[in-house]
Parts: C-alpha cells; structure tokens; sequence
C-alpha cells in the first residue's frame, strides 16, 4: 500500500494551502485500515490488472468514508472524540472546519474519478455514477438516517439493523468493489460484487458494534461504549455474545462459499475477508 500512500501524498499537492486542507489530510493519513482500497485493488488483482489503475478509485472511496467518519463524529451525530487513535477531526480543528473538511472531500472525491488517465469516459460516468448511488440518499447516507433514527428506539424489528448495516456500512464495500468491476470490465458478474460486498459489510458491522463494548479504546482507536452512551440500535440489541459469534461463523462460511463458487480467481478477495475475519 505504501505507493498509493504516496499517490495520495502527491494528490493532495493539488490543493490550495488552508486549515479545511490541513483537517481532510489530518483525518485521512490517521491511520485508517484502507479495508476499501484493499477490497478494489483486490479485484484488480484477479484480473492482473496493474493496482495503480485502481488508484485514483481507491481515493475517492477513501474520501468518501472519510468524509463520512469526519461527519459522524460531530457532537450532532455521534459526538465521539476520538478516531483513528487521534482526536477527531473537530476536536482537532473545530467544528465548522471539521464540516467543511468532510464537504471538501466528499466534492473533490468526484474529482479525483474525472482526473483518472487510465479510465475511459464511459467507465468515468458509470464510476460517478455509482459514488452518488452508493454513497447518497440512497446509499450511506439513509443508512446515516436510519441509525440516528433509532437511536433510543430498541423495539424496532431486527430489519432495521439490518437496513442500517446495508447502507451505513456495506454500500461503500460495495461500491468499491463495483468501481474494480468498472476497472476490470467485469459487468457481467455484478450480482457476485453485490451479494459479497453486502454479506462482508454486514460481518464488518456487527463486529464494529460487537468491539465498541469488548475492545479497548487502544485497541480500535475510537471511544469505548460509544454506542452505549447514544442507546444505538446495533447486533448487540438483538443477540447475545454467544449468537453473534455464531452468526458472524456462520456470515464467513457463506461468504467463503460465495467466493469458491465463482469461475473467476476469487484468492485476492478471499485474503481480505480472513484478515477482517481475524481483526
Ligand atoms: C469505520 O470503518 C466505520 C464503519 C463502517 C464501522 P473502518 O473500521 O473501516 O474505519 P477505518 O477506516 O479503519 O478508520
Ligand atoms: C458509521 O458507523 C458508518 C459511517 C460513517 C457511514 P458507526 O458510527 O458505527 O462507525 P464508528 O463506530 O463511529 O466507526
Ligand atoms: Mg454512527
Ligand atoms: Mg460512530
Ligand atoms: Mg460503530
């Protein structure tokens, strides 16, 4: 990953020196786990397609959750101070630097996709395409509602959750894996990178709610009982430790089936989904 860093690094050049500047680069080099970029230069892999073809890709989605992590913190949404193992970007830079921060990243992520040499038009405009469709009103952001929605709400049904871990969570897998699809010309096996990109989002998001009581702040780099403290509807409103385990088994065994069944080399992906499994 070390030269998409740079990559990144050099992107950033491009813009004007100002704190909005300072706080987007600040939340985006903190140390986040590039589990999306991972995820688009898996497919890529497959199909022996250079990674730096995906670069520019993968920044946008990074942009894009980063933005997303940027705004979720704000005391109007989660008000968590920590992220990243760092002061989050509004405890860092103030609230409104923070908001427009996350904008900034959010606008020129789109940006980013239309500056890409190794893409064609076509495959341009289905990229932005899809960056709108999975990361807007649609996508991420009702997944955004629909948790603020339910906080403090713990008789909703369990499809709910589920709802909320699609779209807060697993719409950006996919469209990372969808814009490899893009890359690769792989269309023809789009119901693959949406079925997979929604059953791993789904394990990632009920371990993300299973670590916010059992791991450390250290260990995850974000306030402990976070969700505890905003009464979140998460996995652990509905299951115990014991069913979560089994059904986060039971999501990997499925997942691991999804990828043997393809014609298609699946290994690169199948790394990914054993280092989530173990995180
Ligand atoms: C955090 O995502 C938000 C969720 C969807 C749970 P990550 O756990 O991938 O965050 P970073 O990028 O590593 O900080
Ligand atoms: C955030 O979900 C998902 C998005 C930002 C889209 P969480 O609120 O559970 O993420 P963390 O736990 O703060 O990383
Ligand atoms: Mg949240
Ligand atoms: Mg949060
Ligand atoms: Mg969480």
């Amino acid at each position: 990953m070390r030269s998409f860093e740079v990559f990144i690094n050099e992107y950033f050049q491009n813009f004007y020196s100002s704190s909005i500047k300072d706080a987007a680069y600040y939340s985006l080099m903190a140390g986040g786990k590039r589990f999306r970029p991972q995820l688009l230069f898996a497919v890529l892999d497959g199909f022996n397609l250079p990674r730096e073809n995906g670069f520019h890709s993968a920044l946008a989605i990074e942009m894009i959750h980063t933005y997303s992590l940027i705004h979720d913190d704000l005391p109007c949404m989660d008000n968590d101070d920590y992220r990243r193992g760092k002061p989050s970007c509004h405890k860092a830079y103030g609230e409104n630097t923070a908001v427009l921060a996350g904008d900034a990243l959010l606008t020129e992520s789109f940006k980013v996709i239309c500056a890409d040499p190794h893409l064609t038009s076509k495959q341009k405009i289905a990229i932005v395409a899809k960056m709108s469709q999975y990361a807007g009103i649609n996508g991420m952001i009702y997944g955004q509602y629909l948790d603020l929605k339910y906080e403090n709400d713990q008789t909703a049904d369990v499809v709910v959750l589920q709802d909320i871990d699609y779209y807060k969570t697993a719409c950006l897998f996919i469209l990372a894996l969808e814009m490899g699809m893009v890359i690769a010309h792989d269309e023809a096996n789009r119901e693959f990178y949406r079925s997979f990109g929604a059953k791993l989002g789904s394990l990632f998001q009920i371990q993300d709610d299973l670590f916010d009581i059992i791991k450390s702040s250290e260990e995850t780099g974000k306030p402990q009982g976070s969700d505890l403290k905003n009464n979140k509807l998460t996995a652990l409103s509905f299951y115990d430790r014991d069913t979560i385990d089994r059904l986060l088994k039971k999501t990997i065994a499925e997942i691991v089936e999804l990828l043997n069944s393809q014609k298609f080399d699946t290994s690169f992906l199948l790394k990914i989904v054993e280092k989530i499994k173990d995180r």
